[in-house]
């Protein structure tokens, strides 16, 4: 392991004195995959610690061994250099670690209060309520962890919940802090405030293990980082003598280029255009109240905000899955409101889903299948009642080339492919009939940095065509580089619409969290 000695630490080698965990020689198979492949990770009293890797490195599944969640087929843990067995997350409480998951585990018709003595041992659920609501503003002083102990879960933002989560480890004595991806849910701002956390419990001898796939925050926030990739350890470094262009490499193996080319917009037509949108979601409440924009041909509009304010309704009125209550969408200068998803799509509509698995393909049918559904109506796959197989194959075998859809061939059924392979079939098939209209939905979410910048790249390569491209994402560093525009949407409305080169991340941070932006003349 390429341990770097820096000067803060001159005896990191020598001594064990300041060294809080180590897991030794981890390995993890689970059928087909080999999760942790003899995994050793060291990890300093008081130190931030990242863990890299692009999806499915086996990070969750390092620190769910840690946590006692998975057992290790072999290896073996240290605590403060005596070997420990941890069985259970009893067992990982037990001995002072915390794990805040991907996926916030707290119940919301309760009190903050009660979520954090909820499984607490000796504590009878609610008797010691005063003394809990005390501790949690203790806590909530000495570590900037603002939250109000009488709220209930459901009224808080994801970043007030994840800080629930932090208290509820703390206060079970958690020395050693381990946050699965918590940036993934929350706004820039709320990320700032995160890391001002982490800091604090750095200042107060915590030891924390920050997984992550984002560069900037390893950068930003980590003492050290240990990059994993399929299953294997590469490096663990001091993140003061590494950059980000050396992160990547090593996490996906080779180099990335991050900046994309973008050519200059050229206006032309208008191929959507949504006026006055209304529509309500699936419990009937209402989730569009008003949105109004347009795209032109060779333009992308980027649409900014935390998943769950409107995103998931938008795209479905326009593609013809959601009704509107009111309002119109015009593709191509003509109206759309409320037509069939079928007609829709054959005025020229593509649609790449935020559902990849349930919209996006039909896992049992096979990749060629795949490539051609929704299109098999038409020729050339078609002749009165028969498919024409030929076609269908030298299609398929043409869409997996030019897209580099890694498949074992035509005939594998599609559930069998990773992320970034499902990904790119939809891609192939949906971009196959030139559409004028493009509407990606988290179109790289949850894939791997090479995957995302293939996506990436296709998009741009759509735009430069004349496509016009609606881009649905949470990931502003995305936005920011792919769109040339970008409307902020919160709670189903629009609150404003900047331009990348001259917003700021602290702007559309702001409209993200609802602030409506003051129009400038
Ligand atoms: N419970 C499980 N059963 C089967 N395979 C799993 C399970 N958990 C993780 N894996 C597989 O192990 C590998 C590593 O996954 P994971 O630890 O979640 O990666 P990361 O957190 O780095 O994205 C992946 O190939 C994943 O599909
Ligand atoms: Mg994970």
């Amino acid at each position: 392991m390429a341990e770097k000695r820096t000067d803060a630490h001159p005896d990191s080698l020598a001594s064990h004195q300041n060294v809080a965990l180590l897991m030794r020689d981890i390995t993890k198979v689970f059928p087909g995959v080999v999760a942790n492949d003899k995994v050793t990770f060291e990890l300093k009293v008081g130190e931030v610690h990242a863990l890299l890797g692009e999806n499915g490195a086996g990070k969750t599944t390092l620190m769910n061994i840690l946590y006692g969640l998975y057992q290790a087929d072999s290896g073996e843990i240290y605590l403060y250099g005596k070997r420990v067995r941890i069985r259970s997350p009893r067992d990982a409480i037990r001995h002072r670690i915390g794990m805040v998951h991907q996926h916030f585990k707290l119940v919301p018709r309760h009190t903050v209060a009660e979520n954090v003595v909820l499984g607490l041992d000796g504590a009878p659920f609610l008797a010691p309520a005063r003394a809990v609501e005390d501790e949690i503003l203790q806590l909530g002083e000495r570590y900037g962890l603002k939250v109000d102990p009488k709220a209930y879960i459901w009224q808080l933002s994801a970043g007030e919940q994840q800080r629930v989560e932090i208290i509820k480890a703390l206060v079970r004595g958690a020395d050693i802090l381990i946050l699965d991806e918590p940036t993934s849910v929350l706004t820039p701002q709320e990320v700032e405030e995160l890391f001002k956390i982490l800091a604090r419990m750095r200042e107060e001898g915590h030891s924390v293990i920050f997984i992550t796939h984002k560069l900037d925050e390893v950068m930003e926030v980590s003492d050290r980082v240990t990059v994993m990739r399929r299953g294997k350890v590469v490096a663990t470094l001091s993140t003061a003598d590494v950059n980000k262009p050396t992160l990547a490499k090593m996490m996906v193996g080779r180099e990335v280029v991050f900046r994309l080319k973008k050519v200059a917009c050229e206006r032309g037509q208008e191929a959507l255009v949504v006026e006055d949108l209304w529509a309500l979601s699936d419990r009937g409440l209402p989730a569009l109240k008003g949105i109004s924009f347009s795209v032109c041909r060779g333009e992308i509009l980027g649409i900014a905000g935390v998943a769950g304010n409107g995103q998931k309704e938008l795209v479905e009125v326009i593609t013809g899955l959601r009704r509107a209550t009111r309002g119109k969408v015009f593709v191509l200068g003509d109206e759309v409101t409320n037509e069939n998803p079928r007609r829709i799509a054959d005025k020229g509509v593509a649609h790449i889903p935020e559902e990849r698995l349930k919209r996006g393909i039909v896992p049992e049918m096979s990749v060629a299948e795949n490539l051609i559904l929704k299109r098999h109506h038409r020729s050339p796959f078609c002749h009165g009642f028969f498919l024409n197989l030929r076609a269908v194959k030298r299609f398929a075998h043409h869409a997996i080339e030019e897209y580099a859809i890694m498949t074992p061939g035509p005939d594998t059924p599609a559930k069998l492919l990773s992320g970034g392979n499902i990904q790119r079939l939809i891609l192939a098939r949906e971009l196959s009939g030139e559409p004028a209209l493009v509407i990606a939905a988290h179109p790289t979410y949850g894939l791997d940095v090479g995957a995302t910048e293939q996506i990436r790249q296709i998009l741009l390569e759509q735009r430069r065509r004349g496509a016009a491209i609606l881009l649905i994402s949470e990931d502003l560093e995305e936005l920011m580089s792919l769109a040339d525009r970008i409307a902020v949407i919160f709670e189903g409305e629009i609150m404003g619409e900047v331009s990348p080169e001259a917003a700021t991340l602290e702007e559309i941070g702001l409209m993200m969290a609802g602030e409506k932006r003051r129009v400038r003349r």
